[in-house]
């Protein structure tokens, strides 16, 4: 078994009462969990993995991303190049500090 590097948990803003009405799912994580999708296929960065969660209990910074292990918080990923910043920072070593929730 190959296991990733890298996981990325996007904030689709699931409730167990059923469809998701959130911040981040209202904030377009749907959409952009699609675009993460592609750039990985498209940048072939076969070490990471994607899931997507339920809410991650940050919905004011929203919509949330989370990569480990590194343990990153990320808030505010509501565009594209947002979503950038993300797979720039795990190909890095240092995430985009405008972005990271502390
Ligand atoms: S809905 Fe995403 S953090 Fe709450």
């Amino acid at each position: 078994m190959t296991k990733p590097k890298h996981h990325i948990f996007v904030c689709a803003s699931f409730r167990l009462s059923g469809t998701p009405q959130g911040a981040c799912a209202k904030g377009g994580a749907g959409q952009l969990l699609q675009y993460l999708e592609e750039e990985i296929n498209d940048r072939g960065l076969g070490d990471l993995s994607i899931s997507s969660t339920s809410c991650l209990r940050v919905c004011d910074r929203g919509p949330a991303v989370v990569v480990y292990p590194e343990n990153w918080w990320f808030g505010r990923i509501d565009s594209e190049e947002a979503m950038d910043a993300v797979l720039e920072s795990i190909a890095s070593g240092s995430p985009k500090e405008e972005y990271l929730l502390t």
